[in-house]
């Protein structure tokens, strides 16, 4: 791809682009997050064949190869990426694709990196199209192509980029072009986790934010997180709020359960919006199919939130099926909200 960049001047190749830099000491938010594989819980298949990756790199004393991690928000992809670079001993730039709207952008990036470092691209399935050209030749070759000056003098460029590590992130995996996919030599999907991952998470985490909270605790926390580290965290501060002003006491089950039914937050996890999508399709829609944006429309919620955010773990849990003619309710949809079927109504009466 060439870019006809008669503005490279304003290319910024200085540190103080779109990218953070991740310095993860400095921030509150950031103490609780895992630095290394070992402080790392859950997704362990994914950890070993990284180990193996960056172990192999380091022997080689190359880059590893760049990585695509897709799956529902709130998984830990940027965390992950975060324990790779500190595992490689290496910087990494952290940014997201519609920070990379301009070619200056993208170009200007990629010239800021130095050998071996990770960039971090988050949300890469929304990258334009010519950023994503740019990108090609530099992921593969560790080249830009760009023309400089006015239509007469226009001259070809062709500029090196240092070896460095794309990581890109995704909750939609599938909506990444087929030529940027192939260009990533590692892609991993992480999976939800499971309970007793999540109470270790919370575990780790009460432990670094001194919250005194038993087992019956961290157990009424991580069944309501839905599979989701970041969903646990955050709730585990709501508690911890709750515990202390309604109760002025550490965390225990009985204050968790409470704390969780105030904000609404059902025994498997579901929140008001996951709630009302399943009433939606059972009331409106006889149960369904129906299609996601007539959903949408009628919770007055994008698509996009519904598909990325509500949709995943309503899917894992097996509560809504996904069919050519649209989402349905499954028979544990039903259960769960203690609704019948209207098939069912039916059949009691013949
Ligand atoms: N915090 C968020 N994700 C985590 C994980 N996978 N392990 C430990 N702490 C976390």
């Amino acid at each position: 791809m060439i870019i006809n960049s008669d503005d490279d001047k304003n290319i910024n190749t200085s540190n103080q682009l779109d990218a953070k830099e991740i310095d993860f000491d400095k921030s509150f938010e950031s103490s609780i997050r895992p630095k290394t594989f070992d402080d790392y819980i859950g997704q362990s298949e994914l950890k070993e064949t990284l180990s193996i990756s960056i172990e192999s790199a380091k022997k080689r004393e190359q880059s590893i190869d760049h990585m695509l991690f897709y799956g529902p928000p709130g998984l830990g992809k940027t965390t992950l990426a975060g324990v790779i670079a500190n595992e490689m001993g290496v910087n990494i730039k952290i940014t997201s694709a519609p920070a990379l709207e301009r070619p200056r952008d993208i170009i200007g990036i990629l010239m800021s990196l130095k050998a071996g470092e990770i960039l971090f691209i988050d949300e890469i399935h929304r990258l334009n199209k010519v950023a994503e050209e740019i990108l090609y030749p530099a992921m593969e070759d560790f080249f830009i192509d760009m023309m400089t000056g006015k239509s007469q003098g226009t001259k070809n460029l062709r500029i090196p980029v240092p070896k460095f590590t794309l990581i890109g992130a995704t909750t939609k995996a599938g909506s990444l072009s087929g030529p940027l996919r192939d260009r990533f030599g590692i892609i991993h999907r992480l999976e939800f986790y499971t309970i007793q991952e999540l109470m270790q998470v919370l575990a780790r985490t009460a432990k670094i934010l001194d919250i005194k909270i038993d087992k019956d605790g961290l157990n009424a926390i991580a069944r309501r997180s839905r599979g989701t580290p970041r969903i646990a965290n955050r709730l585990i501060k709501r508690v911890r709020d709750y515990a202390l002003v309604r109760y002025d006491s550490d965390i225990n089950g009985t204050i968790a359960n409470e704390a969780l039914d105030l904000l609404k937050i059902d025994q498997v996890g579901l929140n008001s919006m996951d709630r009302n999508l399943l009433k939606l399709i059972i009331e409106k829609y006889d149960g369904g199919p129906v299609g996601i944006e007539t959903i949408a429309a009628a919770l007055c919620e994008d698509v996009k939130t519904i598909e990325d955010v509500c949709e995943p773990y309503l899917l894992q849990a097996g509560l809504i099926l996904r069919t050519p003619r649209g989402r349905k309710v499954s028979p544990e949809g039903y259960r769960l909200l203690n609704i019948v079927p209207n098939t069912m109504q039916a059949s009691l009466f013949d």
